[in-house]
């Protein structure tokens, strides 16, 4: 393809390193679609004949139709997926296939392929995070009264809800779409046209092509266009974002499958067994989710280093940056599907969350509260009154709700029998009305929002 500047051809080495068709072959029908838009392109322009256009757009059609039954056969020597195609053209066509390289460059040409591909992946991890997002929405409808313990530091804090729980991922996750979709939006532009840095001298036709691709418009700078990579850390960047959200709700689910939380059971197809324990249920899924979740950032870090400090425009550093987005699109296609399966079919033991809920004096806020509501005591003093009642709930081994009133009166008199209201935990979380607290009329509400958002109402 360069052959004509040198009088030796290069070496296997140089062949290896040089080589990226073992993965870029991923992007081959991008780049099919991308050449026939730059030929038609071409031919409307005046630039290519129209004879020569059709016999190359018939010559890529059949192309896609050989690797879409076949695969991409790989050839070392021929580089990369563009040289393949244009490889296989030339056999196919003949001399004609030398003009569909008119007014183009492997640099412009890569980067429009790779945003192609790119805009594909966020599409499919859209869909992977609502089918996830739809199954914490149908268990959150279930769990929408079932009480467990909120913990801060891993400690009981006060009481939630399941639901509640479950919503608060379904949160994140609209948050992780959200990021996916802004990136699409900004990456949305044609690079190609810009050739190899420069732009280029031929009439070409910018808004055609980019029109063609479904590109919002072509890139404004065409050593920006060659040589940008954002739009693929922009795709790690949301990838990191969203796996480390999976990776603490997969932590949840080892940490409530273990048996001293007993908080929930993993169906029989999200469980590995033990080859020499026999009793064995192993949370193998949500470990790798939580797994993956590092090698993706690791990715991210990976494309980062390698931008980093590149001079503009084009440089060879930058074929690298397809295996990292690669990969991390498989890990997080594969997490997503995972971690909506262990939500959509495990089975959660409600009166055990309630249970742990009750063990560790959950509600002593809600005494502290009625203390100042009640009584008028300014809040710090509650607090200083309310540990001492828990200390006595303490010292008698019992819950906090369990004392009896004079106990209770002999930490402070102001207290009398009223407080028993607040003091269970089905009274506490049902105080928690505020927007987006924890009380099941209110999670409720969120439920019907995100079912609508969701298109399950
Ligand atoms: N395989 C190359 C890549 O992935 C294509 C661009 C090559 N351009 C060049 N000037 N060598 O980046």
């Amino acid at each position: 393809m360069w052959g004509g500047r040198f009088a030796e051809g290069p070496s296997a080495l140089m062949r290896e390193i040089n080589a990226s068709i073992g993965f870029d072959k991923r992007l081959w029908r991008q780049d099919i679609a991308a050449s026939k838009a730059h030929a038609a392109m071409l031919a409307a322009q005046g630039i290519v004949a129209q004879a020569d256009v059709d016999a190359i757009l018939d010559g890529l059609e059949t192309i896609a139709g050989e690797y879409e039954a076949n695969g991409v056969p790989e050839d070392p020597a021929l580089e990369d997926i563009h040289m393949h195609v244009e490889a296989r053209l030339a056999e196919l066509i003949g001399p004609a296939a030398g003009r569909l390289h008119t007014a183009r460059s492997r640099n412009d040409q890569v980067t429009t392929d790779f945003r192609l591909w790119v805009r594909d992946a966020i599409d499919e991890v859209g869909a992977g995070l609502a089918a996830l997002q739809r199954a914490l929405v149908a268990r959150a409808a279930e769990h929408v009264e079932a009480i467990m313990p909120g913990f801060t530091h891993l400690q009981s804090a006060q009481p939630v809800t399941l639901g509640h729980h479950f919503m608060a991922y379904y949160e994140m996750l609209r948050r992780d779409r959200s990021r996916f979709a802004d990136a699409r939006a900004r990456m949305n532009e044609s690079p190609l046209g810009s050739a190899a840095l420069a732009g280029t001298g031929f009439p070409v036709d910018r808004e055609a092509t980019a029109l063609a691709l479904g590109f919002d418009r072509p890139t404004a700078n065409s050593l920006d266009a060659v040589s940008d990579r954002d739009f693929a850390l922009d795709y790690l960047m949301g990838a990191t974002q969203c796996a480390l959200h999976l990776s603490r709700l997969a932590e949840e689910f080892v940490l409530w499958a273990s048996q001293p939380f007993g908080f929930l059971k993993l169906s029989d197809s999200f469980s590995t067994g033990s080859s020499i324990m026999p009793q064995k249920r192993n949370p193998d899924a949500a470990e790798l989710v939580r797994g993956h979740s590092g090698r993706i950032a690791g990715l991210m870090v990976s494309l980062a280093m390698t931008m980093k400090g590149l001079p503009l425009a084009y440089s060879k550093d930058m074929q690298d940056d397809k295996e990292p987005v690669f990969q991390a699109h498989d890990l997080l296609i594969v997490s997503l599907a995972a971690m909506a399966g262990m939500v959509e079919t495990s089975g959660f033991d409600t009166d055990r969350m309630r249970a742990a809920a009750a063990a560790g004096h959950a509600t002593a806020t809600d005494l502290a509260d009625w203390l100042v509501r009640e009584a008028g005591v300014p809040f710090r003093e509650a607090h200083h009154i309310t540990g001492r009642c828990v200390r006595a709930a303490e010292e008698r081994g019992c819950a906090l709700w369990d004392l009896p009133l004079d106990a209770l009166r002999a930490v402070d008199p102001r207290i009398d029998a009223r407080v028993f209201d607040v003091l269970s935990l089905d009274a506490s979380v049902r105080s928690r009305l505020s927007f987006g607290g924890t009380a099941p009329a209110a999670v409720a509400e969120r439920i019907e929002a995100a079912k609508r958002a969701l298109g399950m109402a």
